[in-house]
């Protein structure tokens, strides 16, 4: 389960179009200590679609594997929970209060609810009554227009959230690179209890140390930092600034055999996307890149990969 003294305490952020089965398989492998679905509207769950069922799979080593549902209406969500609770192996619910995509807004959910906190209160109320996971969490940006960190950590610590994850940016700030505020996720930590969890921009090594120093979070969270990348957990479990380049390589080709186990055929357009920017940085890669968008033979593929990164 979720060992909150863990000193290196790390999760993989939900990356909806990223996040997917193969990829938290191979985080959790390789260093993650907790994997989120991508997120899941409540509505769809409860419509009964064939692709949330298979975006919400868990993989074998995914324990402790949390599902994310965003939603505003809470007897949708109610009927979300009781459907979950006949999943087994999910061990936790996460309410999204972050997504900032107007579509989400507009229905009330994601970042809305951070401008309605009893009705955020009433949902995460909801999900605690009915679900039988062991944990419900939030994940949260610090404000919608304008910060309110300490007024959503008090209410989710009423509402009893087992952790909470912070966003370090209000909704109105979306991904601007100037506006990340790791001093809010600080004034959270010291306003509760519960567990924090400080998220954004954590890109590498050093940014690691310098968010877990200001924010003193009981975790980290890595998302963006994670894509092409997904070696910066196995460098920060072992304490490595520098990471080798077989161990990049073997990483890869795992994610490519857990791709292929997954998605059959589909998997190889699928891959190159996660091709392009793990070959990012490194000589030729624009070569590579051309190699690889002309082959479809998963052999072929994996000869490829080896040779580009026996002579990079
Ligand atoms: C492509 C993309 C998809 C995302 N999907 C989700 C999602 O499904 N649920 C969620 O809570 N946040 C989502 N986020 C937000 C991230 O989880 C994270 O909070 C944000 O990117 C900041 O952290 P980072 O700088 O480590 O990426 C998404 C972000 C990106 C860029």
């Amino acid at each position: 389960m979720i060992d909150f003294q863990n000193k290196n305490l790390l999760f993989l952020a939900p990356l909806a179009g990223w996040t997917d089965l193969p990829f938290r398989q191979i985080v959790k492998k390789f260093g993650a200590d907790v994997t989120i679905s991508e997120m899941i509207s409540s509505n769809a769950l409860v419509h009964n679609s064939t692709k949330t069922f298979k975006m919400i799979q868990k993989s074998s080593n995914e324990t402790p594997y949390i599902v994310q549902i965003a939603g505003s209406d809470p007897k949708i969500i109610k009927e979300a929970v009781l459907i979950l609770n006949d999943i087994d192996g999910i061990d936790g619910i996460d309410l999204n209060c972050g997504c900032p995509v107007p579509k989400v807004v507009k229905q009330g959910a994601g970042s809305a609810l951070l401008n309605d906190l009893s009705k955020m209160s009433k949902i995460i109320q909801t999900i605690k009554k009915y679900s039988n996971k062991r944990y419900t969490s939030v994940k949260a940006r610090v404000g919608f227009n304008e910060k309110n960190v300490t007024n959503i950590a008090k209410i989710c610590e009423d509402s009893e959230v087992d952790f909470l994850t912070f966003h370090g940016r209000l909704r109105k700030d979306k991904y601007k690179n100037d506006k990340i505020d790791y001093f809010s996720i600080l004034e959270a930590k010291e306003s509760v209890k519960i567990p924090i969890i400080a998220n954004g921009d954590i890109v590498d090594y050093e940014q690691y140390k310098k968010v877990k120093k200001i924010t003193k979070a009981d975790g980290i969270m890595i998302g963006r930092g994670a894509m092409g990348n997904p070696w910066i957990f196995y460098q920060i479990k072992n304490d490595l600034p520098e990471i080798n380049k077989d161990k990049i390589k073997e990483i890869i080709l795992e994610h490519f055999d857990s791709m292929l186990e997954f998605y059959g055929d589909k998997a190889i357009p699928i891959f190159r996307k996660h091709l392009h920017l793990y070959s990012k940085n490194f000589p030729n890669a624009t070569l590579f890149r051309d190699q690889i968008n002309r082959i479809n033979d998963p052999l072929k593929i994996k000869e490829y990969i080896n040779n580009f990164w026996n002579q990079s």
